[in-house]
């Protein structure tokens, strides 16, 4: 019988064949798999997801032992080079490519989208000066979740299609206000003359001129960055937006969980990570001694490794090309020359060659945020701004999938069978009615 695996439970002497279908086993089909009836069946043990595939999705493509990378059947490298980041949007979330007439009126939409109410900006206001932008961030989002309560009918399309509008729209004016509120400098209003990222820079640091005038090579950089950044199959935030989205919870609670997700250092925080690591190395000459320190597990080399990429992550050759650019632009980061001695060094050392790390996303992008003027606290937040289209897109999917349900992972219990609660442990202040 072909397709089928055969597992011969030697507990019973039992034998079943459990179909295959697209190199994978329903785990629901172990469950029949039983030692007598009373019996619950058998259940698979998979912390952290390492061999689980928790959805069907059609949306990005990852091959990581051969470092490919795609949306929707295109390559990242062709994407990069050849569209905006709002076309890769339309993409991401539509399926296609949009036409010249689509994207124009895409466009438009998302532009329409780009302000947010008065008082979403005094409640950033509350925040602390030295707040850390990416709180804000999620805080600012799942805030928004109040303005729109329409947005709790997830099952209709036309209110969907609204709210990633309204998303996609609002992110980077939320990011741009979380940085201005850093700096203590006013907030400035978006630009809907200005293209995306062009707007987004607007945002940031116009001044006192009456119209901000964006350098196009930094807008082309950040759009590239974007593009980058859009989506990347089911990673930890993304896990986490449909986790949280498979409860029905409104897309902008749902975002706010994911940009959490994003925030940790080993995912979306890891950028951040990589400046402090450069500037506590130093100097290329200090660079052996902390490959040593990461070597005897004393710390990581931030920026490597993947779960899923056991090759050059794509996206990082991408951004190391973009990075000459903005070099051009704003000068080379001092940095660089640190972090390209660090991977000269760590791709010939057999620790990293054992292990299959190589330079993550995150490795390069940090020197580029710095060069052109980003503080890290920002980096993370840089990164939310494009992932906010991945994980909408993502978000859509599971809604329209017929096969999901509420996320609810099962346990294998190690807590104790059962005691009960001895007489010198009962409260003082309880009231026991039979005194
Ligand atoms: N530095 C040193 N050793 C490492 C590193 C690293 N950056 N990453 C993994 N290893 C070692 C790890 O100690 C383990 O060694 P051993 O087999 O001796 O125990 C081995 O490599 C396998 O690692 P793992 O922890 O089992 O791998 P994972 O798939 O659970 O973790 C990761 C993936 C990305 C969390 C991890 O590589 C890491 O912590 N990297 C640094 C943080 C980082 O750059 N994160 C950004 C990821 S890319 C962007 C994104 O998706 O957010």
């Amino acid at each position: 019988m072909k397709d089928f695996l055969s597992i011969l439970d030697k507990r019973t002497g039992k034998s079943y064949d459990v179909p295959i279908s697209d190199g994978t086993i329903r785990a629901m089909d172990l469950r029949q798999i039983k030692t007598d009836p009373e019996d619950f069946g058998l259940m698979t043990y998979d912390p952290a997801f390492t061999n689980t595939a928790s959805c069907r999705s059609a949306i990005t493509f990852i091959d990581g032992d051969r470092g490919i990378l795609r949306y929707r059947g295109y390559p990242i490298e062709e994407l990069a080079e050849k569209c905006d980041f709002l076309q890769v949007a339309y993409l991401l979330l539509f399926g296609e490519l949009p036409a010249e007439d689509q994207y124009k009126e895409w466009k438009d939409k998302i532009t329409l989208h780009t302000m947010i109410h008065e008082n979403l900006k005094k409640f950033m206001e509350g925040f602390r000066h030295d707040a850390h932008p990416m709180g804000m961030f999620v805080s600012t989002v799942a805030a928004l979740s109040t303005f729109y309560p329409e947005a709790r009918e997830v099952k209709n399309r036309q209110s969907r299609k609204l709210q990633i509008m309204r998303l996609i729209g609002k992110v980077p004016t939320i990011a741009a206000y979380a940085y201005r509120h850093s700096l203590g400098l006013p907030y400035v209003y978006p630009d809907n003359s200005l293209g995306y990222a062009e707007n987004f820079l607007n945002m940031l640091w116009k001044m006192t001129e009456p119209k901000y005038t964006p350098n196009p090579v930094l807008a082309r950089a950040l759009d590239i960055l974007f593009i980058l950044h859009a989506d990347h199959e089911q990673n930890c935030s993304t896990n986490a937006m449909r986790s949280v989205g498979s409860s029905q919870a409104d897309p902008y609670l749902s975002l706010s969980a994911a940009a959490s997700a994003l925030a940790g250092p080993l995912h979306g925080g890891a950028n951040e990570e990589v400046l402090r690591m450069l500037d506590e190395i130093g100097s290329v000459n200090s660079i052996p001694a902390f490959i040593e320190k990461v070597k005897s597990g004393e710390c990581k080399l931030m920026g490597f490794g993947h779960r899923v990429y056991k090759n050059y992550d794509p996206r990082a050759r991408i951004i190391k090309k973009a990075a000459e650019d903005v070099f051009e632009v704003t000068g080379v980061n001092p940095k660089l020359e640190i972090a390209k001695e660090l991977e000269r060094i760590a791709l010939n050392d057999e620790y990293f060659i054992k292990r299959k790390l190589y330079p993550n996303v995150d490795f390069y992008s940090g020197i580029i945020y710095q060069a052109m003027g980003f503080h890290p606290e920002m980096f993370t937040v840089l990164f939310a701004i494009p992932r906010t289209v991945g994980w909408l897109a993502q978000w859509q999917e599971l809604i329209e999938d017929p096969e999901q349900k509420i996320a609810r992972p099962r346990q294998i219990f190690t807590g104790h069978e059962i005691r009960h609660v001895e007489r010198e442990q009962e409260a003082s202040n309880v009231v026991v009615a039979a005194r």
